[in-house]
């Protein structure tokens, strides 16, 4: 089949506004569960976009590791990278950010929610109990990797991990990088897109005005 051929329809009910919550965070929350309970492999993955002081736009999946909706202030969404990469890099240009997530569990609904806002980093406190969480493979592999840095060969990775492996026998977690840590990205604004019969989709986005969240439909 060719691309042109490609495409779905999708025949789930309109999205009421009336079964919108007031708070995006509440709606991202009973969208993320529903994606969650649809046996997705990964909800939790996003496209990060972010662009350069020049405007040169980048974008690349990462996970998302925490949403604070509780509190009253710095409510945001987090993810964990390298602070020497190249989205980095951007972020300290540019310290603006959007993210997406696609959650395609046909025949139930095909669903994306995408967010922007400032990005900031997070605490050293709150990295490390991330990081420490982590298996000890995947904190090998952030002492590892230069991220986005050019490498000869795949050999430079492994011989870097036996050295790390080497010097750090037993259970115990390794102490975070200084070249690594958290983001995150404090929305200014939210949109719920739901697919619809027809391209006649569904979209609502949220902004935030003088502190309260002021909900538009979108035409599709
Ligand atoms: C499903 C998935 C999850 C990923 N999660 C992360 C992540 O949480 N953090 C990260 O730095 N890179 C993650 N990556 C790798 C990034 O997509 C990307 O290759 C890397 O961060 C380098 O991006 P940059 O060169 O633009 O900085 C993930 C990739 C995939 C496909």
């Amino acid at each position: 089949m060719s691309l042109q051929d490609l495409r779905q329809s999708y025949d789930v009910p309109p999205l009421d506004p009336a079964d919108l919550a007031a708070d995006p965070f509440d709606q991202f929350a009973a969208w993320f569960s529903a994606a969650q309970s649809a046996g997705l492999r990964e909800p939790n993955a996003m496209t990060l976009a972010t662009a350069d002081a020049q405007g040169t736009p980048s974008a690349r999946v990462v996970l998302l590791k925490g949403v604070d909706a509780a509190k009253v202030a710095d409510r945001g969404f987090v993810f964990y990278t390298n602070y020497g990469s190249d989205k980095a890099s951007d972020l300290d240009q540019n310290p603006k950010a959007a993210l997406n997530f696609h959650w395609d569990d046909h025949p139930r609904a095909v669903r994306t929610v995408r967010i922007a806002g400032a990005v900031t980093k997070v605490s050293a406190q709150e990295t490390k109990d991330y990081f420490q969480s982590r298996p000890r493979g995947s904190q090998i592999g952030a002492w590892c990797s230069n991220q986005s840095q050019a490498i000869a060969s795949r050999a430079v990775l492994e011989t870097r991990q036996r050295e790390l492996e080497a010097q750090h026998p037993g259970d115990a977690p390794l102490p975070v990088p200084p070249f690594w840590g958290g983001y995150r990205v404090s929305p200014i604004s939210f949109e719920f897109w739901q697919g619809q019969q027809s391209r006649l989709h569904d979209r609502f986005r949220y902004t935030l005005e003088q502190g309260a969240w002021r909900i538009d439909r979108l035409a599709p």
